[in-house]
């Protein structure tokens, strides 16, 4: 019992949609600009619940998924970059709140591509200190960090949140997981946190506490990454596009996602898309795209899967699935 399978997946998406339209009233934008720019049709946006409650919903979701009671879970990993609190990991809040009591719970901060560093960690430390049963969730409250008066950022994210019960098992279900980063570029995707302001500071800093972004290198980023970590992952497990079943990217914009399916000669269809319903959910996307494929029974055991994901850091990486369930 020394692999690791994906038991379970769950989402949980706040109920209140945002539509395109719905924000003209808000910023100078339009539908028709929104949709042919980025693919997205509308958002789902909180009313008050945070962070940590979706994350609890989308983790409880998954454990039914699983057929796994909470008591079972020994770690649980929350992947966001918009936790409820600095102190405690949003991940310890959603402990309390599924009733996870003999887990230990921390956070881990890798943007768009949290989902799949969680997969990593978890899989790396599950394997080595035989830990039997993980959650890793995704989820994230982007609206508290947009500016809603810039309609270049503002139209893009939405909130939500994915997770997965990962077991050990005999069969190998995460095969592979790739992570990288390129901290020389962090600057192009940013949400600032606190101004050093101490009584030893002469000049307090006045930092941006909105997301920022300089969408032009993210796009240049996010396409060349894409391509290259479908067929690094490929090269790696001798295995060849015809293999996969469905590519699962970071939802972050169609026409990134266009641009890596002409880049990889294969058709749309190959790669399963939802950001017409979300927008870009982060750390969330990739989990909440699984769990959809999981509730429309697109899977069936052996298909084998690729989850794509690239963002701040800037980060990215891609992850290997076999379905097991
Ligand atoms: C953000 C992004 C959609 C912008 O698309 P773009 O077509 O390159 O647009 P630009 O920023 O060059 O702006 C072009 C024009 O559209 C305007 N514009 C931008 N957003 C607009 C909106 N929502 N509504 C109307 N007009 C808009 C700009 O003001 C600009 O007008 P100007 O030429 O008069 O100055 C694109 O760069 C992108 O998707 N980048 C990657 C973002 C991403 O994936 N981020 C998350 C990573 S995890």
């Amino acid at each position: 019992m020394d692999n690791v399978v994906i038991a379970g997946v769950g989402k949980s998406i706040p109920s209140k949609v945002v539509t395109n339209e719905m924000l003209c009233q808000i910023v100078d934008t339009n539908d028709e600009c929104i949709t042919s720019r980025t693919g997205i049709k509308q958002r789902h946006i909180t009313t008050g619940e945070n962070t940590s409650d979706i994350a609890s919903k989308a983790a409880l979701n998954a454990l039914e998924n699983a057929n796994i009671d909470a008591l079972d879970i020994d770690l649980i990993i929350v992947a966001t970059c918009t936790p409820d609190m600095f102190t405690p990991a949003t991940a310890c809040i959603v402990q309390k709140n599924i009733g996870a009591k003999n887990a230990f719970a921390f956070d881990l901060s890798a943007a768009c591509s949290g989902f799949i560093y969680g997969i990593n960690v978890a899989k790396s430390m599950m394997k080595q200190n035989n830990i039997k049963k993980s959650l890793v969730i995704g989820a994230e409250t982007l609206s508290k960090t947009l500016d809603w008066k810039d309609r270049s950022t503002c139209v893009l994210f939405g909130d939500g949140a994915g997770a997965a019960v990962l077991s050990l098992d005999q069969n190998e279900g995460i095969i592979d997981v790739i992570c990288n980063s390129k901290g020389a570029k962090w600057e192009n995707l940013t949400i600032g946190a606190r101004d050093i302001n101490n009584p030893y500071v002469d000049e307090v800093s006045s930092i941006n506490h909105y997301l920022q972004m300089n969408g032009g290198e993210i796009f240049k980023f996010a396409t060349v990454t894409i391509v290259k970590l479908i067929k690094e992952i490929l090269k790696k497990n001798n295995l060849i596009l015809d293999d996969i079943d469905y590519i699962v990217p970071h939802q972050a914009n169609e026409r990134i996602i266009q641009f890596a399916a002409k880049k990889l000669d294969i058709s749309m269809d190959k790669f399963y898309i939802n950001i017409h319903e979300y927008g870009n959910t982060s750390a969330a996307s990739i989990p909440i795209a699984i769990s959809e494929i999981e509730e429309k029974s697109l899977l069936k055991k052996g298909d084998k899967i690729i989850a794509v994901g690239f963002g701040a850091g800037l980060t990215s990486g891609a992850c290997l699935i076999e379905w097991t369930k």
